[in-house]
């Protein structure tokens, strides 16, 4: 199959070549990969650190050419959305029937593909929050793939969502078009405080959005985009003055169970433009290095989509 393969010479560190196709284990189904999207981590961290040959890449959009032998999962010829650890940046992919979500057929896949890790990780961490109707909610790093997926949602959960974002004055309207309510500077601009954050940055935002939780409030530290430790001044913790019960929660996307029907929901809602995945780049696979370029270079501001040949 065709692949874009890790290899250390290359500029980008990626070259598209041959590999072997995957061999499904039993409870995997065999997809043939139309679209992938990327995404900070994998492209921040895995491609620095695999080894040369390496297939690398978390989502995929597809159609199944060969179903899982156990019986799981969607049949041969649906239409796929998939989430792995590897594998989706080639054209045959290897994926757990747990983590696939079935699409309406003549959905966009390019579209689609940005589901797997921007938009599930996006619902799970308003889930953590717990419910969100009528509430305020904060979503820092609110321009990425991940934040513009969390504005959304928070929206469409009938949240009032305050984006924050380096530049307001540059992304203002379109996060607003995108369903934020106020569009902030940062955590220390928000008036009144919140009764949830989804934090994709990390760092001082974290600890700045901490501060502006109401009592019983939850902030979700899904992200670290700011590379920068956590310190909290003394008295950042007391549970005083309205302070009470309020909590910090990890996360990580490949612990969360039950996906799959979290993707198939997801990928119906971009399917029929309730969802708007925000792709701010699209290209051809043998294109990459241009998106690689930008998002490590933080132009890109939304989702960038590889359409696979
Ligand atoms: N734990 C998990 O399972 C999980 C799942 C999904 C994502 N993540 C993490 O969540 C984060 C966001 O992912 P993504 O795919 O949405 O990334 P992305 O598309 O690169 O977006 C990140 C956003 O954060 C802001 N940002 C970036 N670097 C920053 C910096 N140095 N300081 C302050 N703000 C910065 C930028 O917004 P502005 O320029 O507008 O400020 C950018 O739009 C990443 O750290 C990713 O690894 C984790």
């Amino acid at each position: 199959m065709r692949a874009l393969l890790i290899d250390r010479s290359a500029p980008t560190g990626l070259r598209l070549g041959e590999a072997p196709d995957p061999v499904p284990a039993p409870h995997q189904a065999l997809i043939r990969v139309t679209a992938t999207s990327l995404n900070y981590g994998e492209v921040r961290f895995s491609l620095q650190e695999a080894p040369d040959g390496a297939v690398l890449g978390w989502d995929a959009a597809g159609v199944v050419v060969r179903a899982a032998a156990d019986g799981s999962g969607p049949a041969v010829g649906t239409s796929v959305v998939t989430l792995g650890i590897d594998g989706a940046w080639a054209g045959l992919r290897a994926v757990d029937t747990g983590w696939i979500g079935t699409v309406p057929s003549g959905s966009d896949p390019g579209a689609v593909s940005t589901v797997p890790v921007a938009g599930a990780s996006a619902l799970r961490a308003l889930h953590r929050i717990g419910p969100i109707l009528g509430r305020r909610i904060l979503v820092t790093g609110a321009t990425g793939g991940t934040g513009r997926y969390a504005v959304r949602l928070a929206a469409l959960g009938g949240a009032h969502v305050i984006a924050s974002t380096g530049d307001p004055e540059k992304h203002g309207e379109s996060l607003r078009a995108n369903g934020a309510h106020e569009v902030v500077a940062g955590p220390l601009e928000v008036g009144e405080p919140v009764d949830g954050v989804v934090d994709l940055v990390g760092g001082q935002q974290l600890v700045d959005a901490y501060g502006m939780l109401a009592q019983g409030g939850t902030l979700v530290a899904v992200g670290h985009s700011a590379h920068q430790g956590e310190t909290f001044p003394f008295g950042a913790l007391f549970g005083d003055s309205g302070r009470h019960n309020r909590s910090i929660a990890t996360f990580s996307l490949p612990a969360c169970t039950g996906l799959a029907p979290d993707l198939t929901w997801l990928a119906h809602r971009v399917a029929v433009g309730e969802l708007d995945p925000q792709i701010s780049w699209r290209g051809s696979w043998d294109r990459v290095a241009e998106a690689v370029d930008a998002l490590l270079e933080r132009r890109l501001h939304g989702k960038a989509v590889l359409d696979i040949a």
